[in-house]
């Protein structure tokens, strides 16, 4: 009698990028425990913003929602967040995004929202709009999300995601890395860092959609 051994889904499949000391960056994959480090760290690291479009009272159900809707994605929806380990805890993650992956990556008719009022729900469209990337052009990298637990914070780490995306960029013949930054985050000394330099600044609606005054891009050249 044939044996039939079920194969684990790829999306279950440990990807590393880098393994050195302590730190391990691998991609994202769609387990509770994964999506749901994705789902806090990505809100709590931002979690201003958030109570700013919404309410402090509002931050476990935009958690719940954002590990809900990374449950179930394509495998190349993964391959797109990398998620930083330290000594083997969940520390930090980075989501990246190229030309095309936002009609490649819809949202899902059958996601459900949580109970938001219409406050909260008016505010996480100011959001989307002020932080999403609508359209990122040819040849270059999006990173969309950075955030590193504040317990690991000031140990490399960020530094080691950076490096690890530009990495996938030059694997998919990126000519320039790019993000959005509040001016005034002391994040910006990591990008200069890693050679960012700024190529422009926005303050239009900013201080009504996400509560702060102003934004630089800032882009690196592969
Ligand atoms: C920015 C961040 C991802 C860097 O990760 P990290 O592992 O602490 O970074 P590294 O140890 O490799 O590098 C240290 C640099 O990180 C940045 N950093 C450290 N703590 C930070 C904090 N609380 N807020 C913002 N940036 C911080 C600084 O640029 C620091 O360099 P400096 O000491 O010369 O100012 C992380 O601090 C973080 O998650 N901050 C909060 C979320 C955020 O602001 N993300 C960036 C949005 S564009």
């Amino acid at each position: 009698m044939a044996v039939v051994t079920q194969q684990p889904l790829s999306t279950t499949v440990e990807k590393v990028q880098y393994n050195s000391g302590p730190i391990k960056i691998r991609n994202l994959m769609d387990t509770q425990e994964d999506c749901s480090f994705y789902g806090r760290l990505s809100t709590e690291a931002f979690r201003d913003k958030v109570i700013h479009a919404t309410k402090e009272s509002s931050i476990p159900k935009v958690i719940e929602y954002t590990t809900m809707t990374s449950r179930g994605r394509p495998q190349e929806l993964y391959d797109r967040i990398f998620v930083a380990e330290y000594d083997g805890v969940h520390a930090g993650l980075c989501s990246i995004a190229y030309h095309g992956d936002k009609e490649k990556f819809p949202e899902r008719a059958n996601d459900v929202v949580p109970n938001f009022d219409c406050c909260d729900l008016c505010g996480l469209l100011c959001l989307d709009m002020a932080t999403v990337e609508k359209n990122v052009p040819v040849g270059n990298c999006y990173i969309e999300v950075i955030c590193v637990d504040d317990k690991f914070r000031g140990k490399g780490i960020g530094k080691v995601l950076m490096d690890v995306v530009e990495t996938d960029a030059k694997n998919h013949y990126c000519k320039a890395m790019y993000l959005w930054v509040v001016s005034t985050n002391r994040a910006v000394n990591l990008y200069s860092r890693q050679g960012y330099v700024i190529t422009g600044n926005k303050t239009c609606c900013l201080k009504c959609m996400l509560g702060v005054k102003k934004a630089s891009r800032m882009e690196k050249p592969l």
